[in-house]
């Protein structure tokens, strides 16, 4: 598994893949402990959870099935989204990480992500809060999810610590990063730019993006791999995995991990060997014909 600097922090070494927890909950503590050596056995050292994933039950679920050294991996989670409510505030963030310390049985996160934007945000109280669960050694990195450009500038222009990451959807099917890049100055649907331009303003100031939802489309639709709706796109993964020897879905993978940005892949499965799929994904680099042909077979067009 090849690895990567995280956020342009040369001391913060990752694997591409990493692996989501937001389905954890649906597993037996023995198939979660089998997908958890599954996935480190692959190389992935880094996982994801939130403190929202099934209530807090997916954090308590892994860190009472995590049989591993604490030091060898990167647990990263996220605070911010409560029912009705996106809270920023200081006390929330610290109250938060506290939780998720105890329900995933550690001392330390290696990554706190802020969720979700909240519209009433004060950063300097943000500030505040990373600056006191840094300080207490319960946090040792900052991040954030679903932020377009200028509300991360925001932010780090009152957080003292760097900014390494920026979670958001990305995929074959969920492609609004890129699309607006090739549109520029076009008079056409695809030229809106929802994010700020996001892809560059991270690339800019080396903030890694993380893919999640790697292999649905739509908000939490389902698969789009083998699904019938996109024939198109799942006849070009064929024919590309055949000539690699792959499965589609590590084409998949690859597709995201080709784009320069370096990004990560948040993967969601449940199932070990589709894991391992997703990380054979990290063997294929796919030519730049190839990916632009994907990106077709997706449904987009090129002006
Ligand atoms: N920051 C955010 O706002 C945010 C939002 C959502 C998710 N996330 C993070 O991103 C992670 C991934 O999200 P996700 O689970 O929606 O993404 P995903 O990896 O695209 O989707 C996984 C789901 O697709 C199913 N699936 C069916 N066929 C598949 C195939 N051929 N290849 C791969 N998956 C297939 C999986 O079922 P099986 O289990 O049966 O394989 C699983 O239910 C989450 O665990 C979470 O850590 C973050």
């Amino acid at each position: 598994m090849i690895t990567q600097t995280i956020g342009g922090n040369s001391h913060l070494q990752s694997s591409r893949i990493i692996m989501g927890c937001m389905r954890i909950d649906s597993l037996s503590q023995h198939d979660l402990q089998y997908l958890i050596d599954t996935a480190i056995n692959n190389g992935i050292s880094y996982f994801d959870h939130a403190d929202i994933y099934a209530n807090g039950y997916c954090e308590e679920h892994f860190g009472n099935s995590f049989r591993g050294n604490r030091e060898n991996i990167v647990l990263q989670t996220k605070c911010g989204i409560k029912s009705g409510v996106f809270d920023f505030s200081k006390q929330h963030i610290i109250s938060s990480v506290e939780n998720s310390l105890s329900r995933l049985k550690t001392s330390y996160i290696d990554i706190l992500l802020l969720h979700r934007p909240d519209a009433l945000v004060e950063p300097e109280e943000v500030a505040e809060a990373f600056e006191t669960l840094f300080q207490q050694g319960k946090v040792l990195h900052f991040g954030v999810s679903n932020h377009n450009s200028h509300q991360l500038a925001l932010l780090q222009k009152h957080i003292q610590h760097k900014l390494l990451i920026n979670q958001l959807q990305f995929s074959i099917m969920h492609s609004g990063i890129i699309d607006a890049g090739f549109n520029v100055n076009m008079n056409t649907e695809q030229a809106i730019d929802k994010n700020g331009g996001v892809l560059d303003y991270c690339r800019l100031n080396d903030i890694t993006i993380q893919a999640w939802s790697p292999f649905t489309y739509g908000f939490f639709e389902g698969t789009f791999i083998d699904n019938e709706r996109f024939w198109q796109l799942n006849q070009t993964l064929h024919a590309i995995s055949t000539k690699y020897n792959v499965s589609k879905t590590a084409i998949a993978t690859a597709w995201i991990l080709r784009h320069p940005a370096k990004m990560q892949v948040v993967a969601g499965t449940t199932k070990p060997n589709r894991l391992q799929e997703i990380c054979e994904g990290t063997t294929v680099t796919l030519t730049r014909e190839e990916w632009y042909q994907i990106y077709l077979a997706a449904g987009n067009t090129l002006p």
